[in-house]
C-alpha cells in the first residue's frame, strides 16, 4: 500500500538492549531514502508497584517509522508515521510514562483479554456449568474485567522475523482469572514491516474450554496525537451489517443492515458528519461504539480482509486494517472528555481518538447466533490483524 519500500536489505537487532536509547525518533522526512537500518531495542520503562520491572520496546524500520510497546499490558506507547510529506508524528494516545498508565487509563494502546468487548450481566453458561465473571461495566464484563490483560506484565523479548522486527508478549492466564476457566496460554507478536505495517498476531491454547476474544485497543488521530478531534477523519468500514445493541451496548443479537443509516460507512464519510443524528443506537454509545459485520464473502477462515481505510484530509495519513476476524469495534471515543491528561500535556477531549477494535462481536457465549468464540483443549485460538500505514494521493 505505502510508498515503493526496499526490501530489508539488512536487519540488525541491536545486542545492546540495556543501553540502548529510548525517546522518540527525530523529524528526518521519512520519506528520504535513509540508511537507518530496521532495528528493535529494549529499555527499562519503571517499576509496577507490585515490583515487577516494565521493559519497552522501540522498533523501527528503514523509514524511521517506529512503533514503542510496552511489556505492562502489551500498551503501544507510541506510533510514529510519516504525513504527506514525510514528516513524523505520533498518532496513537497515551501517557508519556508507565505511572500515567497505572494511574487511569480507557485502555490506552492495550492489549485486551481476555474477551475483548462485553459479555452481558457478567455471565456465561458452557458445557453446563454457569461461569460468573467480575462485573467492570454497569451490569457487564467489559475487556476481561477488574483486571484484564491490559493491566498484567507479560513476558516479553525483542524478535527478528522475514516480515520485519517485533517484539513477541507472552503470558498464562491462570484457571479462575477474572472469573474465566481454564490456564489460557497467551502469545502476541507486535511486528514492524518495511512497508509500513503494525502486524499484530495472536496465538492461544488452553487446557479447559473457555471464550477467548483478544484485541488491540490503540486509539489513533492520525492528523497527531493531541491535535483535536478525530471528526473530521473519513472512514470506510467494509461491513454491510452491524449488530445494534442495548442501552447497556450489549448486542440485541439482530445483524441490522447498515443500508440507509449512520452506520454506512461503505462509502467514504467524515466520522463526524452523521455522528449527531438523531439515531437511538448513536445514543446508547454516545457517539459510535458498535460492532460492524466484515463482509467475508469469498474468504475462508483465516484470510486476511480488507476492514477499514481511514483517511486524514489534513495531514494525508491514511491507515487500512486487515484482519481474519469477523468484527470489528468503531469506537469515536466518546468517554473521552478532556478529564485525562496524556502525552505531552495533551488533554484528551470529546472524540480526541478513535479505536478500531478487530474482534469476535461482543457477548458470543450469550449469542447462538453468532460465531463462536469457545476454545477447546488441543485446538488453536490464531488471529491476525494488519495495520497498513501511507499517505493520499496515491500513497495507500
Ligand atoms: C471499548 C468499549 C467502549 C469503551 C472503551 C473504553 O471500545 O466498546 O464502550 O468502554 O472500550 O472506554
Amino acid at each position: 500500500m505505502p510508498r515503493p519500500a526496499p526490501r530489508f536489505p539488512s536487519l540488525l537487532l541491536l545486542a545492546a538492549w540495556a543501553c540502548a536509547p529510548g525517546g522518540t525518533s527525530d523529524d528526518a522526512p521519512a520519506s528520504t531514502p535513509s540508511s537507518l537500518e530496521a532495528s528493535v531495542t529494549q529499555t527499562p520503562f519503571g517499576v509496577t508497584p507490585d515490583g515487577e520491572s516494565v521493559q519497552l520496546f522501540t522498533l523501527t524500520n528503514t523509514h524511521g517509522m517506529e512503533v514503542r510497546a510496552m511489556s505492562y499490558g502489551g500498551i503501544i506507547v507510541s506510533l510514529e508515521v510519516p504525513d504527506r510529506d514525510g514528516v513524523l508524528d505520533d498518532v496513537v494516545l497515551g501517557y508519556d510514562d508507565l505511572e500515567g498508565y497505572l494511574a487511569e487509563t480507557p485502555y490506552f494502546g492495550a492489549l485486551i483479554g481476555r474477551y475483548g468487548n462485553r459479555i452481558a450481566d457478567a455471565r456465561f453458561a458452557l458445557d453446563g456449568t454457569d461461569y460468573k465473571l467480575e462485573a467492570n461495566d454497569g451490569p457487564n464484563s467489559l475487556h476481561g474485567g477488574l483486571r484484564g490483560f491490559d493491566k498484567h506484565v507479560w513476558n516479553a523479548a525483542p524478535l527478528e522475523t522475514p516480515e520485519g522486527v517485533g517484539v513477541v508478549f507472552t503470558r498464562v492466564s491462570p484457571d479462575g482469572e477474572g472469573g474465566y476457566p481454564g490456564d489460557l496460554s497467551v502469545r502476541v507478536v507486535y511486528t514492524l514491516t518495511d512497508e509500513d505495517a503494525l502486524v499484530v498476531d495472536y496465538l492461544a491454547t488452553t487446557d479447559r474450554p473457555t471464550p477467548v476474544n483478544l484485541t488491540q485497543h490503540s486509539y489513533f488521530n492520525l492528523a497527531g496525537d493531541g491535535s483535536g478531534d478525530i471528526l473530521g477523519h473519513r472512514l470506510t468500514l467494509h461491513a454491510s451489517r452491524y449488530t445494534p445493541v442495548d442501552e447497556t451496548l450489549i448486542p440485541t443479537g439482530e445483524l441490522a443492515p447498515v443500508a440507509g443509516t449512520p452506520f454506512d460507512f461503505r462509502t467514504p464519510h467524515a466520522i463526524g458528519e452523521r455522528i449527531e443524528a438523531d439515531d437511538a443506537q448513536l445514543g446508547f454509545g454516545g457517539g459510535y461504539d458498535h460492532n460492524f459485520v466484515l463482509d467475508r464473502e469469498g474468504a475462508v477462515a483465516g484470510d486476511l480482509v480488507l476492514a477499514a481505510r481511514v483517511e486524514e484530509p489534513v495531514s494525508g495519513r491514511v491507515m487500512e486494517v486487515r484482519t481474519t476476524e469477523p468484527g470489528i469495534q468503531f469506537y469515536s471515543g466518546n468517554f473521552l472528555d478532556g478529564t485525562l491528561t496524556g502525552k505531552h500535556r495533551h488533554v484528551y477531549g470529546h472524540h480526541a481518538g478513535f479505536c478500531l477494535e478487530t474482534q469476535h462481536f461482543p457477548d458470543s457465549p450469550n449469542q447462538p447466533g453468532f460465531p463462536s468464540t469457545l476454545l477447546r483443549p488441543g485446538s488453536e485460538y490464531r488471529s491476525r490483524t494488519v495495520y497498513s500505514f501511507g499517505v493520499m494521493d496515491g500513497g495507500a
